[in-house]
């Protein structure tokens, strides 16, 4: 059961039209990608991405995952636009992506909410460079508020919020310049298991709803399957695309589904070998599984 009913189906006319228009639907094109990094204290430098190609189409649904440092969050730092500085090729629509835009909304891993302001405050924060008049504003924080359930929640600060309430506070305000392209990098990975699973069907469900595009950075395979068109799974030292597959099964999906299942676990072989395959998620380098476990669940 959605918490709160969910995400509710609400009209939510272009606050801007112009801004609508402008917002590209074109294909994401990423060509030869490679990022760099300076050696912490060392000569040379460190590769965390290496000749990535990757096409996403219009209201594609695509899920990235990989363990622990295989780049996941750089390429989404990249596609963002919040670093510019790479080899390769970044575009949508065939315009090279150049700095942040308002048509890629993110939502970071850790939360990035402001202690000293409510739901509501938060979430106009994202607003500030749109242009809105104050009314428009006002009107765009309520109906994002309500889309992730949480009308009842604007006055109130991230302390009095719970992780999926606050998480759900971080989409709202990833979604509140209604963005062509929504990234976001491991949303639920500090939820429990019930309202990860909860909040990943509601996700899916604004996905539906908006026809976005989005990109959803993962080290939980099963979250990965329940949700992408495509499963990208990466690997580290280069970050590499390591392979690619298509998620033939009907919406919404059902993790009990045998084919569900066996998808899953011919991706999970993919890091664990066949004997870890229950595995569940990707264990972060030279760590044990159960002591990632708990720093997961936290
Ligand atoms: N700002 C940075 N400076 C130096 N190295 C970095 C920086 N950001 C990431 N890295 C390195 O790049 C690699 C990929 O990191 P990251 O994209 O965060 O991986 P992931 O999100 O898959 O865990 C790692 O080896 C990481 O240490
Ligand atoms: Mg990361």
């Amino acid at each position: 059961m959605p918490w709160a009913g969910g995400f509710s189906a609400i009209d939510r006319k272009p606050l801007k039209p112009e801004v609508d228009i402008m917002t590209t639907k074109g294909i994401l094109e990423i060509r030869n990608l490679g990022k760099a990094f300076p050696a912490n204290g060392r000569k040379g430098s460190l590769q965390a991405l290496d000749g990535i190609n990757l096409s996403i189409r219009p209201g594609e649904f695509v899920s990235i995952v990989g363990g622990s440092g295989c780049g996941k969050s750089t390429l989404l730092r990249l596609i963002s636009g919040l670093d510019d500085e790479f080899q390769g090729e970044i575009s949508i629509g065939g315009a090279p992506v150049r700095g942040t835009s308002l048509d890629r909304g993110i939502v970071f891993q850790d939360l990035r909410l402001l202690p000293w302001l409510t739901a509501e405050a938060n979430i106009a924060l994202a607003l500030e460079n749109s242009g809105l008049s104050k009314a428009d504003k006002r009107q765009a924080v309520a109906e994002h508020l309500k889309l992730v359930g949480l009308e009842k929640f604007a006055q109130a600060y991230p302390h009095q919020l719970s992780g999926g309430m606050s998480q759900r506070v971080a989409i709202a305000r990833g979604l509140v310049n209604r963005p062509g392209l929504l990234l976001l990098d491991e949303p639920f990975g500090a939820l429990d298991a019930l309202t990860r699973s909860r909040l990943q069907a509601e996700l899916e469900r604004i996905w539906r709803e908006e026809g976005i595009t989005m990109i959803l950075v993962t080290h939980d395979v099963e979250e990965a399957v329940f949700l992408g068109d495509r499963v990208i799974v990466m690997e580290p030292g280069p970050g590499r695309i390591r392979r690619e597959l298509r998620i033939p099964l009907p919406r919404p999906r059902r993790r009990s589904d045998p084919r569900f299942l066996e998808i899953k676990e011919d991706i999970l072989r993919e890091f664990t070998g066949p004997e870890t395959a229950e595995a569940e998620s990707l264990e972060p380098a030279g760590r044990p599984l159960a002591e990632a476990r708990l720093d997961w669940a936290a």
